[in-house]
């Protein structure tokens, strides 16, 4: 069953037609969100998303409506009303419902959430790989805030989309960021490659897992900036992230990428177990 919260309450059907007019989150994106995958009934790394969602707050100067203990018990109780194991939940905040205006409001911020059966990654992908498309990266300069103004992002997906790619990888001065909705990951004579986290880039939560898993692994993995043309000569890429988890790149623009996947089929592997 797909389950909705709204400022306070569980709304009767997802689709519900419940936000103001005047939410800020409507109006102005002024909000911050995080998407958690349930795998089994256990989301998978909530205190890292939790940390990572009061850190967007916090950029933004916006104080979170509840404690963390209360935000877990919400997506807890959510998870168990939708009576599902394996569930994408989604939630953000917003600056709250207020006069449309610029300046901030001195009302209390809005959580709201959805909870819906995850959605299943093509096995084609996760084997084969995907294609994706380099595309400028026009976003500002704090990408580390998960913010709601997604609008660069969405453009860019669509642009890949009607290219025949799964996802746009973004250039920014030369340098590779991260993909429109994923982090990127190259590997080079047995070494995994990232772009560091830098303000610049979503501090992906399976990002952070890849690190644990390589690390544990002892696969060599460094932070550090690359070019169109380093992703172009990898042994093997990958994206990750929570809804896509890791996925193989067989093709970037019109180039083909080697398939053999071999470190990366040992990384989806290895999360497949920490998921399980
Ligand atoms: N997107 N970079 C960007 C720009 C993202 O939007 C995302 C995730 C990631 C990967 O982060 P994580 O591993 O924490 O999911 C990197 C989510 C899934 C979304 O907006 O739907």
């Amino acid at each position: 069953m797909e389950i909705a919260f709204y400022n306070g309450e569980f709304l009767q059907e997802v689709d519900e037609k419940i936000i103001p007019i005047q939410e800020r989150g409507h109006q102005f994106g002024d909000g911050v969100y995080e998407v958690v995958r349930v795998y089994n009934n256990k989301p998978f790394m909530l205190e890292e998303h939790l940390d990572r969602f009061q850190k967007s707050a916090e950029a933004i100067l916006l104080q979170l409506p509840y404690t963390r203990q209360e935000l877990t018990e919400i997506i807890d109780q959510g998870v168990k009303r939708s009576q599902e194991k394996n569930v994408d939940v989604y939630f953000q905040v917003t600056r709250g419902i207020a006069p449309r205006l610029h300046l901030f409001p001195n009302t209390k911020a809005v959580f709201s959430m959805t909870i819906k059966p995850s959605r299943p990654i093509d096995p084609a992908k996760k084997e084969s790989g995907v294609a994706v498309l380099l595309l400028e990266d026009e976003r500002w300069k704090n990408c580390y805030i998960k913010s709601l103004n997604l609008l660069p992002n969405v453009i860019a997906k669509q642009h890949a989309a009607s290219r025949g790619c799964d996802e746009a990888i973004l250039v920014k001065d030369g340098s590779i960021t991260e993909g429109s909705s994923s982090n990127l990951f190259v590997i080079k004579d047995g070494t995994i490659y990232t772009t560091p986290a830098t303000k610049g880039i979503l501090h992906g939560i399976t990002r952070l897992a890849v690190f644990q898993l390589a690390e544990k692994m002892e696969l060599p993995i460094k932070e550090q900036h690359f070019t169109e043309e380093f992703l172009l000569q990898a042994d093997e890429a990958f994206i990750t992230s929570t809804t896509q988890e890791i996925l193989p790149i067989n093709k970037v623009d019109e180039f083909e990428i080697p398939t053999h996947y071999t470190i990366t089929k040992k990384l989806q592997n290895e999360f497949l177990k920490l998921t399980k």
